[in-house]
């Protein structure tokens, strides 16, 4: 019998800059745009910049716990702003290059020796763009008119909003990575949406999560989207346990559960008993991704003297480092004239429909 397996994009979704191009103008500038943790713009004058498809964009947040996001560009003469997140900055964002200041709503408030009569101020606000903060997550959008972080989550993965009942909110970032990926934006994002690779790449990870040794990512005994972890185990690591707490607001079936969210187009959301990591992607050109991840723990467990995540970071960053390295293996072989098109198998499902809504949103390539 013949079996017909679903293509994958060509290679030149995956290399060619012009496509790149397509990808900022048509997703990355239209969609909800993973920014990071709300609690690193903890205090008035914390920044937190983050690359939206080449726009570079300033968050913020104000005295009355008010959340901005402006370009990072200056209404004088074009010069970028801010140059890294962090903190102690102050409640005005001054130009570094004649000293223009503006509060972080955005309104232009001095402009040294250029006088008042010079300009009508109120003419040169920052531009702004959408902010939105989902239980704890910053999200951005260049778009004028998007829909609500929620609608758009619901849109995407049904299982997702019932998130909310572990009110990830209230959790604290343990822990921060990052790294370099020499590949493509959706490559990552297709090695995301399939274990058919795990058995051969991941053995530490199949360890703890039964069903991925047969290279599923679904249960379809279970209707919450989630996936059993091994017997006893509630973490992500060589064991399956951690010295860390089960997260409070977690059930015992939560607990011993993997639950993911792959929120399309730059974030990850791995849950476990003990930790969520939100991994964030930043498509910085057609071969290159930054990742960076947020390990995140109950309050409580991350104010605690022996505090000690390591268990669990140590894994992840391994199981990161296994599929960072099979990804840019795929990027360097998409790159050859040889390749036109791959292959999805069936339990490639996800990685199917990731291609459709691409395609949907993209549309069709220039000729
Ligand atoms: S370019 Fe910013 S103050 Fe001149
Ligand atoms: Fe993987």
């Amino acid at each position: 019998m013949a079996i017909a397996m679903t293509p994958t994009l060509p290679g030149s979704d995956y290399c060619s800059p012009a496509i790149f191009d397509l990808d900022c103008e048509r997703i990355l500038h239209r969609q909800w745009f993973y920014a990071g943790r709300a609690e690193r713009l903890g205090h008035v004058g914390d920044r937190l910049l983050v690359d939206v498809g080449g726009e570079s964009i300033l968050i913020v947040r104000d005295a009355d716990g008010e959340l901005h996001a402006h370009y990072n560009v200056c209404r004088h003469r074009g010069s970028q702003l801010c140059d890294a997140s962090g903190s102690g900055f102050g409640a005005a964002i001054t130009c570094p290059y004649h000293a223009w200041s503006y509060s972080l709503d955005g309104r232009l408030v001095a402009t040294p020796r250029v006088g008042k009569d010079e300009l009508d101020r109120d003419q040169f606000p920052l531009r702004s763009v959408a902010v939105e903060d989902w239980q704890g997550f910053l999200f951005v959008n260049l778009d004028d008119d998007p829909p609500s972080v929620r609608d758009w989550i619901a849109d995407q993965d049904p299982y997702a909003l019932a998130y909310e009942r572990l009110e990830m909110d209230r959790l604290r970032i343990g822990h921060r990575s990052s790294c370099e990926v020499a590949a493509n934006w959706k490559i990552l994002i297709e090695n995301y949406a399939e274990c058919l690779h795990c058995p051969q790449v991941h053995p530490e990870l199949v360890n703890i999560i039964p069903l991925h040794k047969q290279g599923d990512v679904i249960d379809w005994t279970r209707t919450d989207g989630g996936t059993w972890l091994a017997e006893g185990a509630d973490s992500f690591s060589l064991d399956g346990t951690a010295p860390l707490p089960v997260i409070s607001t977690m059930t015992p079936q939560d607990a011993n559960s993997y639950q993911a969210s792959g929120l399309y187009p730059n974030l990850f959301l791995d849950i476990t008993g003990t930790c969520v990591m939100a991994t964030q992607l930043t498509p910085m050109g057609p071969d290159h991704t930054h990742v960076e991840i947020e390990y995140l723990f109950d309050a409580d467990a991350v104010a605690a003297d022996d505090f000690d995540p390591s268990a669990v970071v140590d894994f992840s960053e391994l199981v990161l480092s296994q599929d960072n390295e099979v990804c840019e293996r795929t990027q360097r072989g998409v790159s050859s004239r040889s390749f036109d098109h791959g292959y999805f198998a069936e339990k490639d499902s996800l990685c199917v429909e990731f291609t459709e809504r691409y395609l949907a949103d993209r549309g069709p390539a220039p000729v």
